[in-house]
C-alpha cells in the first residue's frame, strides 16, 4: 500500500476535524485539504478558503489538485448537489446524491418513506394550510410536535406545550414563512431516551458505527435552549444488544433497501436519530451525514482505515468488516457564553496545548500564536476510557487545564448513563392518595361518616404554614373531614394541652396532629405525650415507637412508613442488603432502622458526629439520611450503586431547598436517589392520611 492519496474534505466544524483526524491515520493518505477548514484542522490539513456550498469552486479545486477522493461533511453541500456534480465530472466523492439527501432535507419525504416501508416512527400528518394545521393540532393532546419541512439548521422543530405555543409556531412556519415556503409535519409526541445510530451505507450495504448520545440542551439537567449539541459519548448502557440489532435491521437496513427501491440509493452516512420509547425503538429523524458532535466521539474508535471505507462506498464496492476499539469515549463541548443566543467572539483561549485528550476545534481562529474563540460552539474535548465513568473523569480533569473566561460547558455529559434514577415520591404518593380517596368514599357509605383529621398550628412560621396547608389540602383531596386550628405564637402550654384534650375526647375526631416545631414556652415532648395514642396519626408518641420495636400493634410513624413504601414501590429489594441510617431521632431514625431490620436488611445506625462517618456510609447499599443539616453526606461518601434516601429538607444560603445529602455529587454514584423536594415529603403526607383512615377504622370497629 502506498501513501500517495490526496483527499479533499468539505466542511469546517468539529465533525470535519474528526473526519480529517481519522483520515490522517490512514496509511494511504499523503495529503489532506479542507475547505474551508478551521484553526484546529490546519494542523492536519491545508485549509483552502472555498465555501462548502460553492460546488463549482470545489470541483475546480479538486480537478486542479488531482484529488483522489472528496469527502463531504455538511448537509448543505449535499443538498445543493455536490455529489451529482463531482460524479458527472468523473470524480470520486463520498456522500449522497441530491435525490438521496431528501431523506434528511425533506421531513415529508422521510415520513412517507417510513410509512411505505414499515419503518417505526411517530404517527404524523402534514399541512400547508395554516387553518387546517391549527384545527388539527388544537383537537389533539399536548405537547404537540411541529416540524418545518425542510432544512432549518436544527431550528425547525417546535415542541409546543399548549395551544398558544402551537399557534405561534404554525404562524411563523406557515404564514410568516420564517424558514421559507414550505409544509409543516405534525407528529405524535414520543417519550424515552434518544440516541444516535450512524452507519456507512452503500446501496443495501450497511456498516454500522458504535451508538452514541448527544446532549442538545445548553445547560445541566437538560435545561435551557436547544443547541447544536453540547457533548456526546459512546457505550450506552440503556440500549441492549437486542435493541441495537433491531435498530440495525428494521431501521437502518430497512431504510437503505427502501431508498434503493425508490431509485435513489444511499452512498454516504445515514444517521438515525432514534428514541427508545415504551413501544420500542422509533425514528425521530434521519440525517444524510455524520452527526455533530457524535462523530467526534465515534470516529476515534475506528481502527480500520477510513480512507478505504470512504473509497469503497464511493466506488460502490464492499468495504469488508470494520474494526472498532472496545473502549468508550466521552466528549464535552466548550461553548461561548450566551450561545445559542448572542455571544462575543475573539476571546483568547489558554492551555489547550496542555490537554492530554483529543481536542476538536469547532469555532476557533488563530491570530499569530494566539488561539481565539470564533463561534458559538468553540471546541470539543474527547477522552477515551475503559468505561464511561473513567472517560468522564478524564475529560473533566483535562478540561481544568483550559482557561478562557468567555467559555462555558456542561458538567453532566452522560448523565443518562451514569446518574442515579430518581425515586419519585411525588408520583408514588399520588397513586396512594388516589387509592385512599376511593377507599374513603366506600367507608363513608358503610359507616355514614368520613374520617376526620384535626391539625393544630401554633404561630406563623412560614415553613410550618406551608406544611400544614399541604396536609389540610391532601385531607380534603382524599375526601376526609379536616379541621384547622390556629393558635397564637404566645399561646400557653396549658391552653394547647387543653385543646388537645378536647380533641382527644371528641368522638368525631380520628386523627390529631400538632405541627412541629413549637415556640420555646411549650415542651414538645409533653405535647406529643398528650395526644391519645389512638389518635396520634403522626405516630410520634414514645409508646408507639416502643411498641414498634416490641413488635406490638401500633401506629407506624408516617415518615418511616413513607420511606419504606417508597423503597417497596420502587422495586428495591432490601433482603440481605446493608442499610445505614444516619440520624437516630425517635420519629425518623430509630423507627426506620426497625422497619429495615424487619425486611432482613443488616442495619447500622450512625449520627452526624459519628467518627469517620464516611467509612460507615460507604458500606451502605441503602443509605437513609435524616439529620436536618445540609451536606451531612457528600458525594464521595456514597457507595457506587447505592440507594440514597434523603429525609432532610433544609434551606441553603440562597434560600433554595436542599436536603442533608449533596444531591448532585451523590447522584453521580447512586443507582437511585430521592430528590428534594418531591422525595420523602409527599410520602410522609400520604402515610399521614393512611394512618388517619386506619385510626378511623379502628374506632368504628370498636363500636
Ligand atoms: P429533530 O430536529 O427532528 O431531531 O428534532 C429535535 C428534537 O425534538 C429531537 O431531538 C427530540 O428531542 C424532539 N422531538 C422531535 N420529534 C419528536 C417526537 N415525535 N416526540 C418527541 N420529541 C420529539
Ligand atoms: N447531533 C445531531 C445532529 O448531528 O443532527
Amino acid at each position: 500500500m502506498t501513501k500517495d492519496r490526496k483527499v479533499l474534505v468539505v466542511g469546517g466544524g468539529g465533525r470535519c476535524h474528526a473526519i480529517v483526524d481519522a483520515l490522517s491515520r490512514s496509511p494511504q493518505v499523503a495529503k489532506i485539504w479542507c475547505a474551508p477548514g478551521n484553526a484546529g484542522i490546519a494542523a492536519l490539513a491545508e485549509c483552502v478558503p472555498v465555501k462548502d456550498t460553492d460546488v463549482a469552486g470545489l470541483l475546480k479545486f479538486a480537478q486542479e489538485q488531482g484529488i483522489d477522493l472528496t469527502v463531504v461533511g455538511p448537509e448543505a453541500a449535499l443538498s445543493v448537489g455536490i455529489v451529482d456534480a463531482f460524479r458527472a465530472a468523473g470524480l470520486k466523492i463520498f456522500g449522497h446524491t441530491r435525490a438521496a439527501t431528501r431523506i434528511e432535507s425533506s421531513k415529508e419525504f422521510a415520513k412517507v418513506l417510513m410509512d411505505k416501508y414499515g419503518i417505526p416512527t411517530a404517527g404524523y400528518r402534514s399541512f400547508d394550510d395554516f387553518r387546517e394545521a391549527l384545527d388539527y393540532v388544537s383537537a389533539r393532546s399536548f405537547p404537540a410536535v411541529l416540524k418545518y419541512d425542510g432544512l432549518a439548521a436544527g431550528k425547525g422543530v417546535v415542541i409546543a406545550a399548549d395551544a398558544a405555543e402551537a399557534e405561534a409556531a404554525l404562524r411563523s412556519m406557515l404564514l410568516d414563512e420564517s424558514f421559507g415556503k414550505g409544509r409543516v409535519v405534525v407528529e405524535d409526541y414520543l417519550t424515552g431516551p434518544e440516541f444516535s445510530f450512524m452507519a456507512f451505507v452503500d446501496g443495501e450495504r450497511v456498516y454500522p458505527m458504535p451508538l452514541s448520545q448527544d446532549h442538545k440542551r445548553a445547560f445541566d439537567g437538560d435545561k435551557g435552549p436547544n443547541t447544536g449539541g453540547m457533548g456526546a459519548y459512546t457505550g450506552l448502557p440503556f440500549i441492549t444488544e437486542e435493541d441495537r440489532a433491531f435498530a440495525q435491521t428494521q431501521i437502518l437496513e430497512a431504510a437503505a433497501k427502501a431508498m434503493c427501491a425508490e431509485g435513489c440509493p444511499l452512498s454516504g452516512v445515514l444517521y438515525g436519530g432514534l428514541m427508545k420509547t415504551p413501544d420500542g425503538i422509533k425514528v425521530i429523524e434521519f440525517n444524510a451525514r455524520f452527526g455533530d458532535p457524535e462523530t467526534e466521539v465515534v470516529l476515534p474508535l475506528l481502527e480500520s482505515d477510513i480512507y478505504e471505507v470512504f473509497s469503497a462506498v464511493a466506488e460502490g464496492r464492499p468495504a469488508g468488516t470494520l474494526r472498532w476499539r472496545k473502549a468508550v469515549t466521552l466528549g464535552v463541548v466548550l461553548a461561548s457564553k450566551g450561545y445559542p443566543g448572542q455571544y462575543d467572539k475573539g476571546a483568547e483561549i489558554l492551555g489547550v496545548e496542555k490537554v492530554g485528550a483529543k481536542v476538536y476545534h469547532m469555532g476557533t481562529k488563530r491570530e499569530g500564536d494566539r488561539l481565539l474563540t470564533a463561534g458559538g460552539r468553540v471546541m470539543m474535548v474527547v477522552a477515551e476510557g475503559k468505561d464511561i465513568r473513567a472517560a468522564r473523569e478524564k475529560v473533566y480533569a483535562e478540561l481544568e487545564k483550559v482557561s478562557c473566561e468567555a467559555l462555558f460547558w456542561r458538567r453532566d455529559i452522560a448523565h443518562w448513563a451514569l446518574d442515579g434514577r430518581l425515586l419519585d415520591g411525588k408520583a408514588v404518593s399520588t397513586s396512594i392518595k388516589d387509592a385512599l380517596r376511593e377507599r374513603v368514599g366506600k367507608l363513608e357509605i358503610k359507616y355514614g361518616r368520613k374520617p376526620s383529621l384535626a391539625v393544630i398550628i401554633v404561630g406563623s412560621n412560614p415553613a410550618s404554614q406551608v406544611y400544614v396547608r399541604n396536609k389540610v389540602k391532601t385531607a380534603i383531596y382524599v375526601g376526609m373531614n379536616s379541621r384547622l386550628i390556629t393558635m397564637a405564637e404566645d399561646v400557653s402550654e396549658e391552653a394547647l394541652l387543653k385543646m388537645i384534650d378536647t380533641l382527644n375526647l371528641d368522638p368525631e375526631v380520628d386523627g390529631i396532629l400538632v405541627q412541629l416545631p413549637l415556640p420555646p414556652q411549650i415542651d414538645e415532648a409533653r405535647v406529643i405525650d398528650a395526644i391519645v395514642r389512638e389518635k396520634d396519626v403522626d405516630g410520634f408518641h414514645p409508646l408507639n415507637v416502643a411498641n414498634l420495636w416490641l413488635g406490638r400493634p401500633c401506629t407506624v410513624p408516617c415518615t418511616p412508613k413513607g420511606i419504606l413504601r417508597l423503597i417497596d414501590e420502587s422495586g428495591i429489594d432490601l433482603a440481605g442488603k446493608t442499610a445505614v441510617v444516619v440520624g437516630r431521632s425517635n420519629i425518623v431514625g430509630k423507627p426506620v432502622a426497625k422497619l429495615l431490620l424487619d425486611r432482613n436488611a443488616t442495619v447500622v445506625m450512625a449520627h452526624s458526629r459519628t467518627k469517620d462517618l464516611k467509612s460507615v456510609t460507604l458500606q451502605a447499599d441503602v443509605l437513609v439520611v435524616a439529620v436536618g443539616r445540609k451536606n451531612v453526606v457528600t458525594g464521595d461518601m456514597v457507595k457506587p450503586g447505592a440507594v440514597v434516601i434523603d429525609v432532610g429538607v433544609n434551606r441553603d444560603e440562597d434560600g433554595k431547598l436542599c436536603g442533608d445529602v449533596d444531591f448532585v455529587g451523590a447522584r453521580l454514584r447512586a443507582a437511585a436517589i430521592t430528590p428534594v423536594p418531591g422525595g420523602v415529603g409527599p410520602m410522609t403526607i400520604a402515610m399521614l392520611m393512611e394512618n388517619t383512615v386506619e385510626s378511623f377504622l379502628a374506632r368504628m370497629e370498636e363500636k
